[in-house]
């Protein structure tokens, strides 16, 4: 028995696309921060009374698709490791479930770190990340704290994340504005791949991400949040680009989403320096520096309501336990 503990990320620059649907091996490169506000903790235990793998999350059993893809990585690792048996896995989430606030992030770096263990296996980190990356490509990075970069690789060997800064020493910070944290309708998984499919602009996306991979990393060195916010706002724009530009198109935006971004534009129109970033979901998340924290909270909490909005600093890596 075994138990992970693993932060959620958000990227500055996006993951949108895999060319390998069964190892998740990327299009392109990313880079993300780790948060310390929302994670995951996951306890595997193996077990030779079931006959099938037991799933819950939250305290209520998984079923579908949801359970068939935990199933799917269980089976991995019970071939890397030689184990036979099936395993209980009873997770929790302390970060809303497929609302675009990585879930799957969290959920799957966690998930690597207890099996990995519980089936007696110590993997290094490097391993783990590819491993995480077998049941959700955000989670590759999430197995480290801080500024992480997943280098897309060649094959399975190479495609694993890193840590560009564990321990961020300079203000960046991020806060959630929680427009709407149901479910969303189209998972990260069928909007990349419908994109990749069916959007005439998939092409430039590579090309784009390359560019602003080396802008960001610049950012990151200059310590200038100020550039890191603009190129993450404008990478997150045209990731969502390839859903409206999709056969048929689609959004994971709604009217609270747009309503969040004009007032990020308000406040930087005021002088205020902040930007947003969505992923595949309505929820807004915001990057500044934390020393104009207290003026950004203020703004959006009188406009959404302060339960809304969740403030977040840099979060740390995978913790593994007995
Ligand atoms: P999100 O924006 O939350 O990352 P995704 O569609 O990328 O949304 O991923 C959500 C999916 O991740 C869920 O539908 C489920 O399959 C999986 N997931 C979320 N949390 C867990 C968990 N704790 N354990 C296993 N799988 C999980
Ligand atoms: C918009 O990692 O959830 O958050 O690999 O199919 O599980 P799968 O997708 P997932 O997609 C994340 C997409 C994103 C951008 C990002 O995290 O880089």
């Amino acid at each position: 028995m075994a138990t992970a503990k693993a932060h959620t990320n958000i990227a500055l620059v996006k993951y949108w696309g895999k060319r390998d649907q069964d190892l998740i091996l990327p299009h392109t490169d990313s880079l993300s921060l780790t948060l310390d506000e929302f994670y995951t903790t996951t306890t595997v235990e193996f077990d030779d009374q079931i006959d099938a793998d037991a799933v819950s999350i939250n305290g209520e059993p998984l079923s579908g698709k949801a359970y068939d893809k935990v199933a799917k990585f269980m089976d991995l690792v019970r071939e890397m490791s030689g184990k036979t048996e099936f395993a209980r896995v009873t997770s929790e989430n302390y970060v809303p479930t497929a609302a675009g606030l990585a879930s799957s992030a969290s959920a799957f770096a966690a998930l690597a770190g207890a099996a990995s263990k519980a089936a007696g296996m110590e993997l290094s980190r490097r391993d783990l990340s590819r491993l995480a990356r077998r049941g959700s490509g955000s989670a590759t990075r999430s197995i480290f704290g801080g500024l992480v970069e997943w280098q897309r690789g060649v094959d399975d060997a190479t495609s694993f994340a890193e840590p560009i800064e564990e321990e961020v020493d300079f203000g960046i910070e991020m806060l959630a504005i929680l427009v709407d944290t149901k479910e969303k309708k189209v998972s990260s998984r069928f909007g990349m791949q419908q994109s990749v499919e069916t959007s005439p602009y998939y092409k430039l996306w590579p090309e784009i991400v390359a560019d602003d991979m080396v802008a960001m990393k610049r950012a990151i060195e200059d310590r200038d949040v100020d550039a890191m916010g603009q190129i993450a706002e404008s990478n997150a724009l045209r990731m969502h680009a390839l859903t409206l530009s999709a056969q048929p198109g689609f959004t994971y935006f709604d009217a609270d989403t747009l309503a969040a971004m004009d007032e990020v534009k308000a406040l930087r129109e005021n002088g205020v320096s902040c930007y947003f970033t969505m992923d595949a979901g309505p929820n807004v998340k915001v990057i500044y520096d934390k020393k104009d924290r207290q003026v950004i909270y203020d703004a959006l909490a009188q406009k959404f309501g302060a339960d809304r909005i969740v403030v977040s600093k840099p979060g740390p890596g995978i913790e593994i336990w007995d």
